[in-house]
């Protein structure tokens, strides 16, 4: 696990844009894994002022994490329409490229299964872009999640209705469930982007990052990832013990770990 801490929002936007677009660059085809949520809108907002100019987007697939159960993909609220608006449109990729597991299919389990599939036959995620829930949820994985789970329905934590509640127009109407990738599907990925800012992730963070690997935060599986970057400003980082560490392994990053 990689940890860089930066100063604030809009640094963490700038790297992990420098991190996306350097993977597109080296693999104009590449495969990401796109949250939704607050956490990864400045990067897409970097990544859409690169792809207007000198970044080609147009060959890049996307899976998304998660939607709600129930919610018309036209709704503004459901994830297809947020992926549509915030990713697909600004960053100019190719809509058919672009999947998000079905919220409203009248057979859930087998458009998991269905989502799961595409993934396999895109060639996997290359870059599973994440958020990171105040629950320690990655994804919609919430606390007591199998560590292998795979797309599927889940029962949205309390919360996590109350913390998205904030996207409706009243507290009732987030939707109770949702279809989210596994925390199996997402361990798949090559590479794991965790994006954090705000003190409200402090306390999540820390024990992501140096808790037990426990089913309680089922952010902390990715200490068994292969690559996992945790990038986080200073407010997130404020509970981590090994901190000043951290800044001192990326300051003293050799440049061939660097691409
Ligand atoms: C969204 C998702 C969630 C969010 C998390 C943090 O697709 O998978 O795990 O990333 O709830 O949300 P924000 O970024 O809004 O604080």
């Amino acid at each position: 696990m990689e940890v860089i801490i930066v100063p604030g929002p809009n640094d963490v936007a700038v790297l992990a844009a420098d991190i996306v677009a350097r993977l597109i660059q080296q693999r104009p085809d590449a495969v990401l894994g796109l949250a939704t949520g607050s956490s990864p809108l400045g990067l897409y907002a970097e990544l859409a002022r690169r792809a207007a100019t000198t970044l080609d987007t147009t060959r890049v697939s996307g899976f998304a994490l998660d939607e709600y159960v129930g919610l018309d993909p036209a709704h503004p609220q459901s994830y297809a329409s947020v992926i549509r608006t915030q990713v697909t449109e600004p960053l100019g990729l190719d809509p058919a490229r672009v999947q998000v597991p079905p919220g409203d299919a009248t057979d859930l389990e087998r458009s998991c299964a269905e989502f799961e599939q595409a993934i396999r036959e895109a060639g996997g995620v290359d870059l599973q872009i994440l958020g990171l829930g105040g629950n320690g949820h990655i994804g919609f994985n919430e606390p007591t999640s199998s560590f292998s789970s795979r797309t599927r329905i889940k029962t949205l934590a309390p919360a996590t209705r109350r913390d998205n509640a904030r996207f409706f127009p009243a507290p009732d109407d987030v939707p109770t469930h949702c279809v989210t990738q596994g925390l199996g599907t997402i361990m798949d990925a090559t590479t794991v982007l965790l994006l954090a800012a705000g003190p409200a992730k402090a306390d999540a963070l820390a024990k992501a990052v140096e808790g037990p690997v426990a089913a309680l935060c089922p952010a902390s599986i990715l200490q068994h990832h292969r690559r996992a970057i945790v990038l986080v400003d200073e407010e997130a980082a404020a509970g981590l013990a090994l901190a000043d560490y951290y800044r001192y392994a990326y300051a003293n990053k050799p440049e061939w770990q660097r691409s």
